[in-house]
């Protein structure tokens, strides 16, 4: 793989305090925020991102089926492992790594919404604005990326490199 260094760790962390003092000021100083994580690409987000919120947290998982071994979306979105919990009454945060064609996150808003959440709101570490499919609302977004196919801080290649605490360029455009 090309070891192109797209967001150095310093940079990923100093924004991503950023976030999470963001998100804060949204809600009361001690209101509940439940983040819902999208396995796996999110992990390493919700960590970091966790560890710098002031006042009462919590967190669950969801994970959905994303691009299978490549790096084209098949544009078809499943279910893989639902929340242990539910939403209802809970100030709910989406924790995202990426939003490309949008077609992931909207499913995901739209099964979640159903769930009676008190308000549903989304966090996305990176986006590729240019290879939306679907217009997607994303309340807080870490980093606007080109449309090239990024490794690193939990996002994967056949998933292989989710290790790396960067944002690495894999060859080409995706
Ligand atoms: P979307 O449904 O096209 O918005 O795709 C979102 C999902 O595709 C993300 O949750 C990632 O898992 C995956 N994805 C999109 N772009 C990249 C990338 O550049 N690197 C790694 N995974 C990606
Ligand atoms: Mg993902």
């Amino acid at each position: 793989m090309s070891d192109e260094i797209l967001l150095d760790q310093p940079t990923i962390q100093r924004r991503v305090v950023e976030l999470a003092a963001e998100i804060r000021r949204d809600y009361a100083p001690d209101a509940p925020v439940h983040f819902v994580a999208v396995l796996k690409g999110a992990f390493m987000f919700l960590s970091d991102l966790m560890r710098h919120m002031t006042g009462p947290v919590t967190c669950d998982f969801i994970a959905v089926s994303s691009y299978g071994g490549g790096t084209q979306s098949s544009g078809e979105v499943r279910l893989l492992k639902d929340l242990d919990r539910g939403l209802e009454g809970r100030d709910v945060v989406i924790v995202e790594d990426i939003v490309d064609t949008g077609l992931t996150l909207s499913y995901l808003q739209e099964i979640l919404r159903a769930r009676d959440p008190r308000s549903l709101r989304t966090a996305c570490l990176l986006s590729k604005p240019s290879r939306r499919k679907v217009d997607v609302p994303v309340d807080y977004i870490g980093f606007t990326i080109e449309d090239r196919f990024v490794v690193g801080y939990g996002l994967d290649f056949d998933e292989q490199h989710r290790n790396l605490p960067y944002i690495s360029v894999i060859g080409g455009t995706s």
